[in-house]
C-alpha cells in the first residue's frame, strides 16, 4: 500500500496486523516474538520478491517436455546485527538461495548515533538485488549508515525491509538515498526523546534475544 512518503511501501496484510499485534504486546516472551517476526518476514520476502527476473528453460514432467522457470536474479539479504538477525531465517525460507552478508552496528546510547563494529558481504554484491533488513527504523542513522556502507562496497540496486518505521527514519532515507525503496509492516507515530518508536515495540534486539 502507498502511503504519503513516496519511498515508504506499507505492507497491508491481515497476517500482518495480527503479528505486529503481538509484537507489540509487552508480555509477549521472545520465543513468540522470534515466531511472530518470522511469520511477517514470509510476508515481507513475498512482496518484495515479486520483482524477481526469471528465464524460461525446458523441463521435461512424467508425461511431456514443458517450460519451467528459474530465478536468475542474485539477491544477498543483509541484516543489521542484532535484531535484523530475527527476520533472515524468514527470509531465507522465501528467497531460498539469496546470500547472507552481516553488518554490525549499533546505536549509542548517548548520541543515537550509530557505530559500526562488523562488517563481511559476498562478493557479487555489485551485481546483486540487496536487502537490507532490520526490525526498526527510528532516527534512521542505522539503516542511513548500512546504506552507505553497502553502496562504498559496490551495492547499487537496494532495497529496506523493516517491520516498524518512524517517520523521521523514512524521510531521513528518502533525503539521503533517494533510490532506495523501503518496505515495512507498520508506520507509527513518532520518536520519543530516546529515540524509541511511538507505539512501537521497545528495543527490537533486546525483545528478540531476551536480553531485557
Ligand atoms: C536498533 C535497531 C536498529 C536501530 C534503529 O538496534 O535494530 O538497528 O536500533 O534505530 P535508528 O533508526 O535510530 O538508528 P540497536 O542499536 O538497539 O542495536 P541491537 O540490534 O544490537 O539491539
Ligand atoms: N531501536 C529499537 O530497537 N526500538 C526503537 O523503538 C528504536 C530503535
Amino acid at each position: 500500500m502507498t502511503t504519503k512518503f513516496p519511498n515508504f511501501y506499507l505492507i497491508d496484510h491481515p497476517l500482518i496486523k495480527r503479528d505486529v499485534t503481538v509484537l507489540r504486546q509487552a508480555e509477549t516472551s521472545p520465543e513468540i516474538f522470534r515466531e511472530a517476526v518470522k511469520r511477517i518476514s514470509h510476508i515481507i520476502a513475498m512482496e518484495i520478491s515479486k520483482d524477481l527476473r526469471t528465464a524460461e528453460f525446458e523441463i521435461e514432467t512424467p508425461l511431456e517436455k514443458t517450460t519451467g522457470y528459474k530465478i536468475i536474479d542474485d539477491v544477498v539479504l543483509v541484516p543489521v546485527l542484532r535484531a535484523g538477525l530475527g527476520m533472515v531465517n524468514g527470509f531465507l525460507e522465501i528467497i531460498t538461495d539469496a546470500k547472507v552478508g552481516h553488518i554490525g552496528l549499533q546505536r549509542d546510547e548517548t548520541t543515537l548515533k550509530p557505530v559500526e563494529y562488523y562488517y563481511k558481504t559476498p562478493k557479487n554484491i555489485d551485481s546483486a538485488k540487496v536487502i537490507l533488513v532490520d526490525p526498526m527504523l527510528a532516527t534512521g542513522g542505522s539503516a542511513n549508515e548500512a546504506l552507505n556502507y553497502l553502496k562504498k562496497r559496490g551495492a547499487k540496486n537496494l532495497i529496506f525491509a523493516c517491520l516498524v518505521a518512524a517517520p523521521e527514519g523514512i524521510k531521513k532515507l528518502e533525503a539521503n538515498h533517494p533510490e532506495v525503496n523501503i518496505f515495512g509492516a507498520a508506520l507509527d507515530r513518532e520518536l520519543n526523546s530516546k529515540g524509541y518508536i511511538l507505539p512501537g515495540l521497545g528495543d527490537a534486539g533486546d525483545r528478540t534475544f531476551g536480553t531485557l
